[in-house]
């Protein structure tokens, strides 16, 4: 008979529910068994969802990990909670599903590595666009040879307004917090342009420009709030960045929990235009694997719709990606065969659920890796080989120069 896995999550924010939600609900042979946050209000909110009996809910990590029963976390907590939650969870011998990015420093990310090199549990990283018909099919025609030689991978995503503005008003909006902003909102992106090219080649250097052009303390009106809840009216009706909801716990506006005064982990309606914040509001950075093979990347987060593009340049022609969220007309990939003159076109209609409805296959995803014994196709190399490249291309921004990117930096075999 197939065992039954005790899930938990360790973080009752946005990403916490959604793993909360799914497993309250019944997944396969899981069952929920419980959750853990520091701050009992959160949690408090958090079971009004998920129905969470009393002596399953913790706010002391420890205890929580302690729990025999507990076969296995989600770790949905801030990322810089991401390595000390992680590595306690490995060590208590329990299956890891760690949120990206995997970590802000670089020897977070290695003690990590190391750790899940030493146990023998799962340690899962959740880069949910893996699970996304468009990159694998991106992925498959790149591996297929139709477009020859690979010479050039070029994607971009862009965020609507509220979304971008959204990373300026909690724990995001400081380096130390997430490893900049690159490594918090885009370690997704940098994961699949290397997937694409194959983990079998490494980045090798980058080079990388980004900087604060709106988000600055001289941008914003003069007589502003410090938040947007005592913002004067007449300012407030005119701000471009108002405060919604839909992007932080708990995700229907009409329920958010508010903690005006705790900026540094919760934030919410911090006004956008702060002074005590040091992530850039837009970047870009090139780059190229050790084969040849070059990239470049855009973050911008100031647009109507959230959308992402891909491009794969080839000798025989190009592979080209991009999202058209309007009226959910889903994505479209074209071939463009260079030799031949033709192309197809491949379309994907917008899917229901989270992120393109790959969020709920996130949890089957970790199941089946938890099942086979394996990392899974999304292991903490390649979370490694992400945040990797997002702090090389800051280091890269800070220094105003081309850095390096040893062999050794991406942990060995
Ligand atoms: N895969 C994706 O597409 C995606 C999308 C959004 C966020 N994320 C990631 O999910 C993680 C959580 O993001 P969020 O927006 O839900 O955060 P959040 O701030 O809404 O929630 C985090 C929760 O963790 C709790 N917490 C903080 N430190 C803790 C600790 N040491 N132990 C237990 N609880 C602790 C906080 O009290 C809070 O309730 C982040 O790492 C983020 O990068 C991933």
């Amino acid at each position: 008979m197939r065992k039954t896995y005790q899930m938990g999550v360790i973080g009752a924010g946005a990403r916490g529910e959604l793993f909360a939600r799914a497993l309250a609900c019944g997944q396969g042979n899981t069952a929920f068994f419980g959750l853990c946050d520091l701050d009992a209000d959160r949690m408090e909110k958090f079971c009004r969802f998920c129905g969470v009996e009393p002596d399953r809910r913790f706010t002391d990590p420890a205890k929580f990990l302690a729990s025999k029963e507990l076969d296995a976390v989600f770790i949905t907590v801030p990322d810089f909670a991401h390595c000390e939650t992680a590595l306690a969870a490995l060590a208590a011998g329990k299956h890891v599903y760690l949120e990206k990015p995997l970590a802000p420093t670089l020897s977070q990310c290695q003690q990590l590595l190391a750790a899940a090199r030493k146990s023998d549990r799962t340690f899962y990283i959740g880069f949910n666009m893996r699970a996304s018909p468009v990159y694998q099919k991106l992925k498959q025609i790149a591996d297929s040879g139709v477009l020859g030689r690979l010479i050039h991978v070029s994607a971009y995503e862009q965020m609507s307004v509220a979304h971008g503005a959204s990373f300026m008003r909690r724990w995001h909006r400081r380096e130390a917090r997430s490893g900049g902003f690159l490594n918090h909102k885009c370690s997704h992106d940098l994961d699949i342009l290397q997937w694409i090219i194959g983990h079998q080649h490494r980045i090798a250097r980058v080079a990388s420009f980004g900087g604060t052009n709106i988000f600055r303390p001289e941008n914003g009106p003069a007589g502003h709030g410090t938040h947007c809840s005592n913002c004067p009216p007449a300012i407030y009706r005119d701000c471009p960045y108002p405060f919604v909801g839909g992007f932080m716990f708990p995700t229907s506006e009409k329920e958010a929990i508010v903690k005006t005064q705790q900026t540094d982990i919760y934030g919410n309606d911090l006004c956008v235009y702060t002074d005590d914040k040091d992530v850039v509001d837009n970047q870009t950075l090139i780059f190229e694997w050790d084969h040849g093979v070059r990239g470049d990347f855009t973050l911008q987060p100031f647009q109507r719709d959230g959308v992402r593009s891909t491009r794969i340049w080839g000798e025989f022609g190009l592979a080209e990606h991009i999202e058209d969220l309007r009226d959910g007309r889903g994505s479209v990939i074209r071939h463009i065969d260079s030799r031949r003159g033709s192309s197809a076109e491949y379309r994907f209609s917008s899917r229901h659920g989270g992120h393109g409805g790959t969020d709920s296959e996130m949890l089957q995803r970790f199941l089946a890796a938890i099942e086979s014994g394996s990392a899974g196709d999304s292991g903490v190399a390649e979370g490694l080989a992400a945040s990797l490249l997002a702090l090389k291309a800051d280091e890269s921004r800070h220094a105003g120069k081309v850095v390096e990117i040893s062999p050794a930096e991406y942990g060995g075999a």
